[in-house]
């Protein structure tokens, strides 16, 4: 029988490449967004991707009741976490927003999915919880720190989950630890767009190279690397939805006495440092994209690099895409961006059902 999943966050650039990845594999996915920071033409567009209908819930997951409603209305087998904060620099001057939204966010669903009966849980967790790392690779044992808000916000959430794990027997619960996500699906359809400044370097090389931005500025090149640059491990994002499919399909397989809460990291193993990265683009865009050295950004770390062996080993799952394959899939996404903006966007005519109003139909 078809498994109903419902995506919080599901319009979001992770989200989005979720929901395809889950309707790929068979599954019906219900999108519950609140569109705050996505698109809702995200859901025309993985209608075309996908040939499938979604149902769209837009609703805030701070609304417990609404969830409740949706996950009882939908016969949910299984939750997917995405909703969320996730600027780093905004969550160091603004704490409350990341403790109110991603906190709340998070024990709000966690209310909800007890007084619906759904006992499956995959959450997006981030590499940002090992804060400074003793040593490269990172496997799930290193030990934690933080080094923001947000990161604090990831974790204080993964403990969350650990009490729920603890407390309820049937409930299980994987949170992925995502390394840097970056590309998007090779259709150009959905991708990642930033509203304002991009914070993280995919899309500001890709804005750099489409012209949007003078030059990338390179933070600090004087690390402990191959070439003093930072040095992460950037994981395609169909990969990282795959990843999800795969958890999923782990927890909906769950035996009894089974460990209820897994922490496991999605990445390739592999780093590279942002000279490569803006190399590699300037390869796969045919532009050279210019960029300057400037001093270091507070907070960064040198080097971030996963050990993937443990979701090989629990969930079949490992990465396959190459950089150049990220950078290609990113800039085809940003070139179809650069021509939907010209040609004034397209918007969602499809049916949202929304919750906060009264007339709800759930
Ligand atoms: C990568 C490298 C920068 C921008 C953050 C969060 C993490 C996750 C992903 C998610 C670093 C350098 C960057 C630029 C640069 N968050 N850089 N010039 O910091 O590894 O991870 O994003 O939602 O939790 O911490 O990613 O892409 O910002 O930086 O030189 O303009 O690129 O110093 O070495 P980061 P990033």
């Amino acid at each position: 029988m078809t498994k109903t999943i419902l995506a919080t966050g599901g319009a979001g650039y992770i989200g989005s490449h979720v929901t395809v990845e889950l309707i790929r594999a068979g599954y019906r996915v219900i999108v519950l967004d609140n569109f705050e920071n996505s698109d809702p033409a995200v859901i025309d567009r993985i209608q075309t991707l996908t040939g499938t209908e979604i149902d769209v819930v837009q609703t805030d997951v701070a609304s417990t009741s609404a969830v409740t409603r949706a996950l009882r209305h939908f016969d949910v087998d299984a939750v997917i976490h995405l909703a969320g904060k996730k600027a780093v620099g905004e969550s160091v001057a603004n704490p409350l927003l990341y403790h109110r939204d991603n906190l709340g966010g998070m024990t709000s669903l966690l209310w909800a999915m007890e007084a619906a009966g759904v006992e499956r849980l995959v959450f997006s967790s981030s590499a940002t919880v090992y804060g400074m790392p003793e040593k490269l690779p990172i496997d799930e044992t290193a030990a934690t720190g933080v080094t923001s808000p947000y990161g604090r916000t990831k974790l204080i959430c993964e403990e969350i989950i650990e009490d729920v794990a603890a407390a309820r027997a049937g409930f299980s619960a994987i949170s992925l630890r995502y390394f840097n996500p970056v590309g998007a699906d090779p259709s150009g359809l959905i991708g990642e767009s930033p509203s304002g400044i991009p914070n993280n370097l995919f899309p500001y090389v890709a804005q750099t190279a489409a012209g949007l931005r003078p030059r990338v500025q390179v933070f600090g090149a004087d690390y402990d690397t191959r070439d003093g640059s930072g040095l992460r491990d950037y994981i395609h994002v169909a990969d990282l939805a795959r990843g999800h499919v795969a958890a999923v399909e782990h927890l909906l397989g769950t035996r009894t006495g089974d460990r209820r809460h897994l922490r496991i990291n999605l990445g390739t193993g592999e780093g590279h440092t942002v000279l490569e990265v803006i190399s590699a683009f300037s390869n796969a865009s045919g532009v050279d994209v210019p960029y300057e050295i400037v001093a270091r950004r507070p907070g960064d770390v040198a080097a971030s690099v996963a050990d993937p062996a443990l979701a090989q080993e629990l969930l079949g799952w490992r990465a396959t895409q190459t950089l150049d394959r990220m950078c290609r899939d990113h800039w085809r996404f940003q070139q179809a961006e650069v021509e939907r903006s010209r040609f004034g966007g397209h918007r969602h005519n499809g049916s949202v059902v929304s919750l906060d109003r009264k007339e709800a139909r759930l």
